[in-house]
């Protein structure tokens, strides 16, 4: 069972961490099989699940659904669970009752996005006994402030803002960090900056870790494929030519054969 103690372990003996996002049941069955360290039921759950286009349509319904299935299935690997849009930005009582629910759906660490306005509550969390992930950079629920999907800390000015994010969330007591598209150079001096892991997602091979959604790095998703995305297998062809064999094997009569068959006796 891995813990947060096991990612501090992991940056000390400068071995990298590996997350994967996951949505349901039947993917986390077979993530549980792998040697990834930990499952993210990200908000982006709004896109890839639903077919939305940004992450803002997620609510703490639609997460604490996915998380709920994801932990059913996710066996002894970590689980974090995302604070959708607006869940964290409402009175403490309300914000508490949102992570309330994703835990008790299974998850065992939360995650949001950014630090301005959030110190307190994450300090709130943590004393309260729930491990917090940060996230900065390209944090897609500020999508119409960062002005669409951009690199962000290219300027010396924002990359300046950046690292003091990344402190301060540090000094809040989150157990780790996401760092969403930014120039390389900027995803090593935080990672060194830092005595917590950064996950990386564009962020360069410097940091303490990656982080993919499920369906890019399985090639499930072919309309969507930005720079940092590495796909491992053509999954789209290949589920795609499963199904036409299925249908092949229908009209030709291969399917179904005796075997697959009841009989009287
Ligand atoms: O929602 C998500 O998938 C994420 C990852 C991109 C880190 O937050």
């Amino acid at each position: 069972m891995t813990t947060i103690f096991d990612f501090y372990k992991k940056k000390a003996a400068n071995e990298k961490i590996t997350m994967v996002t996951c949505y349901d049941y039947t993917s986390a069955r077979i993530v549980a099989q792998t040697d990834v360290d930990c499952l993210l039921v990200g908000d982006s759950a709004a896109m890839t699940m639903h077919g939305f286009k940004d992450t803002l349509p997620a609510t703490l319904e639609m997460m604490v659904f996915h998380t709920a299935a994801v932990s059913r299935g996710a066996g002894n690997k970590f689980l974090i669970s995302d604070l959708p849009f607006l869940a964290y930005r409402k009175s403490l009582s309300k914000n508490i009752t949102a992570v309330q629910s994703l835990m008790q759906a299974g998850a065992q660490a939360v995650k949001l996005e950014g630090a301005a306005g959030n110190i307190s509550f994450i300090r709130h969390l943590v004393e309260s006994g729930i491990p917090v992930m940060g996230h900065i950079g390209l944090t897609l629920q500020m999508i119409h402030t960062l002005g669409g999907f951009k690199v962000q800390g290219k300027t010396q000015e924002s990359a300046a803002r950046l690292k003091e994010e990344a402190l301060q969330l540090q000094e809040a007591g989150c157990f780790a960090v996401v760092l969403e598209c930014v120039p390389n150079a900027l995803g090593k001096e935080i990672t060194q900056l830092l005595s917590i892991p950064t996950i990386g997602i564009g962020a360069g091979p410097d940091t303490d870790g990656q982080v993919l959604v499920f369906q890019d790095l399985l090639g499930l998703n072919i309309d969507f494929k930005p720079k940092f995305v590495k796909t491992f297998v053509n999954g789209y062809e290949q589920v795609k030519n499963g199904i036409d064999a299925y249908v092949n094997a229908v009209k030709t009569g291969a399917f179904p054969q005796d075997e697959h068959c009841y009989q009287n006796k």
